[in-house]
């Protein structure tokens, strides 16, 4: 068994499950959002198994799949007081949203009668499934599963439960890596303002100031998920991210200051540009074009359109602190921080 070639085959069929759905946006969800998702925890999955002496092929194998059917959880479901419906594990029940289109994924997942399923549980089966196809070990099997399961934990556990779900040390991290992606660092700051922007714009228009002002009480929020992560790695470099956005934020919030200049080269108008490209965000495309397209004009404008001398220097900074930005996104969802 060639492992690239595999590993190359379960991107596709995880890729093309994705986009049988004809719906875009489902709560805090988008098309493209999956699918990066799916990468950047592999990542960061993969990093921390190396720095807590994890199986790193293991949580390559399973941080691909972990999502696989997670775009059949639709609305959550609410009873007639209006209160979320869960489960016996303290999971939020979700409407089952049915694909347009089939493929092997569906098929099982109706084999099996996974709809109403919460999607790790709905996951772990397909993976099992999935990966019996191939010539893995049971045991790589069964363990890839079981990761795939563990990768949302039910509300309260007792000890000997903890231990059953998370006794293996990648089935802690995957769920850590899971955990941080929407909610610490700059990954988390991208999906906050897409989120954010696209209600927004829902609802009347966006504002930038306010946005800004209202950052710290969204990263303040997340310091407990910092606390309750699993592993001493993944503790440390949420921290690390947490740091980094009250130092965005400071960043920004300095940046009202000067509202023409950070507009047109600074952090406001990499919001901006956000804020102009709600419909169906992706984020590589999007740090792609920001670094080789948005970047690089600016660059030049600073040149050419400032000749200003004060009005140069505070263009420069500018565009100094989104390619700071820029950077720090970029080995954030390659996992190395
Ligand atoms: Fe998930
Ligand atoms: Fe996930």
């Amino acid at each position: 068994m060639n492992y690239a070639q595999v590993l190359n085959e379960l991107e596709t069929l995880v890729n093309e499950t994705f986009s049988l759905w004809e719906h875009n946006r489902v709560g805090f969800q988008w098309r493209h959002y999956t699918w990066n998702h799916t990468l950047r925890v592999r990542a960061m999955g993969m990093e921390l198994g190396r720095r807590e002496g994890g199986d790193v092929k293991l949580l390559e194998v399973a941080g691909t799949l972990h999502d696989i059917t997670k775009r059949y959880d639709g609305v959550i479901l609410t009873d007639d007081n209006g209160q979320r419906i869960l489960d016996r594990n303290g999971f939020w029940l979700n409407e089952t949203l049915t694909p347009a289109g089939q493929n092997i994924v569906t098929g099982l997942y109706n084999k099996h009668n996974l709809q109403g399923k919460v999607h790790h549980e709905s996951g772990a089966v397909i993976t099992e499934n999935i990966l019996a196809m191939y010539d893995f070990e049971p045991a790589f099997v069964q363990a890839a599963t079981a990761i795939v399961l563990a990768h949302l934990k039910p509300m309260s556990l007792t000890a000997e439960d903890f231990n059953l779900l998370y006794g293996n040390i990648e089935n802690q991290i995957l769920y850590d890596a899971d955990t941080m992606d929407p909610n610490v660092g700059y990954t988390a700051f991208f999906r906050n303002i897409h989120i954010h922007a696209h209600f927004a714009l829902q609802r009347s228009s966006f504002d930038l100031e306010n946005y800004v002002r209202s950052l710290p009480r969204w990263i303040n929020s997340k310091q407990e998920f910092v606390d309750k992560l699993l592993t001493e790695s993944s503790r440390e470099v949420a921290q690390a991210r947490q740091d980094r956005n009250q130092q965005l934020f400071a960043q920004m919030v300095g940046e009202l200051e000067d509202m023409e200049i950070n507009r047109k080269y600074g952090l406001l108008g990499l919001i901006e540009y956000f804020v102009s490209e709600t419909g169906d965000p992706h984020f590589l495309n999007q740090l792609n074009y920001l670094q080789t397209e948005w970047l690089p004009k600016r660059r030049q404008w600073v040149a050419e359109e400032e000749k200003n001398e004060s009005a140069r220097e505070r263009a420069q900074a500018a565009v100094n602190r989104v390619n700071d930005f820029l950077t720090l996104l970029e080995r954030e969802s390659k996992g190395e921080i």
